[in-house]
């Protein structure tokens, strides 16, 4: 049995401490906005926080996870969304989709610690997130713009 807080709930999972956290959160908890793309930590799509840090889920066991887990489902909400969230829609960057929750704890982590990032530290934060729409513009458009309105609401 283990004690993990997922987006402010406290959940005990009795599951082999080795399962990765991606399939804890979607199998075990019901939570299936992070998304399973190669498993090997090599693409992003299962990136969630803990304690504010963007990890890969599917390389982190469910006995190593130590502080609370962010789940895309828990960084906004659809009447308060993250400004990170908030310029996705904005900027329209979702094609299919599949990749953009991921994309979005990243740029959101980034955010957290680089408030003003520049083009390359965008880059450079996002680039092991993929994406097989190609959105890799409009995402750096979303994350400059999200990176202003934080900008703004700080001054
Ligand atoms: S599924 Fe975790 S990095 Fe690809
Ligand atoms: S939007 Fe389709 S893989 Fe990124």
């Amino acid at each position: 049995m283990k004690r993990i807080t997922v987006n402010g709930k406290v959940h005990t999972v009795d599951a082999d401490p080795a399962m990765p956290l991606l399939w804890v959160l979607r199998d075990e908890l019901g939570i299936t906005g992070t998304k399973y793309g190669c498993g090997i930590a090599q693409c992003g799509a299962c990136t969630v926080h803990v304690d504010g840090v963007a990890v890969r889920s599917c390389q982190l066991p469910l006995g190593a996870v130590e502080g609370e887990v962010t789940t895309i489902e828990g960084l906004g909400t659809p009447e308060a969304p993250h400004p990170v969230q908030a310029a996705w829609i904005e900027h329209q960057v979702a094609q299919c989709g599949y990749c953009q929750s991921g994309q979005i704890m990243q740029a959101a982590s980034l955010l957290d610690t680089h408030p003003d990032p520049s083009d390359d530290e965008i880059d450079r934060a996002m680039s092991g997130n993929l994406c097989r729409c190609g959105t890799y513009v409009r995402i750096r458009a979303a994350v400059r713009a999200a990176a202003g309105k934080l900008q703004e609401a700080s001054s």
